[in-house]
């Protein structure tokens, strides 16, 4: 099944400059970017994309990691793009997370772990809604 998802390289990444070597699996998997900014989250947009954490106890250290500094933005298009990305990204802890995916290469947090991938088709729905314009993204 063909699907979008979204993904967000985090402050994190963007601040350890590794956003070519989160990219490259990405791209090496089959996966196709339909559409990708940079964007400087603020406190409103970070609020309704993490909604459904919002009374978690890390629900504030989320919002304020997220909004710390810009972050990138990928609509990343493929079959079963969604389960695919997830796969790629590995588990939430980067120290559960194999080794070899994106949250278990880069780093050590749960608060900074690294991307975030949406979770299913409604979740990527919304998401790429909240982030991208229509005329953002592209069919080719
Ligand atoms: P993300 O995929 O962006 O979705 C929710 C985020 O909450 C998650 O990645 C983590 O960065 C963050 N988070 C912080 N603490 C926890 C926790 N204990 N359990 C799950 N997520 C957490």
């Amino acid at each position: 099944m063909r699907e979008r998802t979204l993904v967000i390289l985090k402050p994190t990444a963007i601040e350890n400059r590794i956003v070519g070597k989160i990219i490259e699996p990405i791209e090496d998997k089959g996966l196709k970017i339909v559409g990708a900014k940079m964007l400087w989250i603020d406190r409103d947009l970070a609020e309704k994309h993490y909604a459904e954490h919002r009374a978690k106890p890390f629900f504030e250290k989320l919002i304020e990691h997220i909004t710390s500094k810009p972050v990138m933005l990928l609509a990343v298009e493929g079959e079963n793009a969604i389960a695919a990305m997830r796969q790629l990204a590995g588990a939430t802890d980067p120290l559960e997370a194999e080794a070899g995916s994106i949250r278990g290469r880069f780093g050590i947090g749960i608060t900074e772990n690294v991307i975030h991938a949406s979770d299913s088709r409604d979740s990527a729905r919304r998401e790429i809604e909240l982030f991208f314009k229509p005329e953002e993204l592209y069919t080719y």
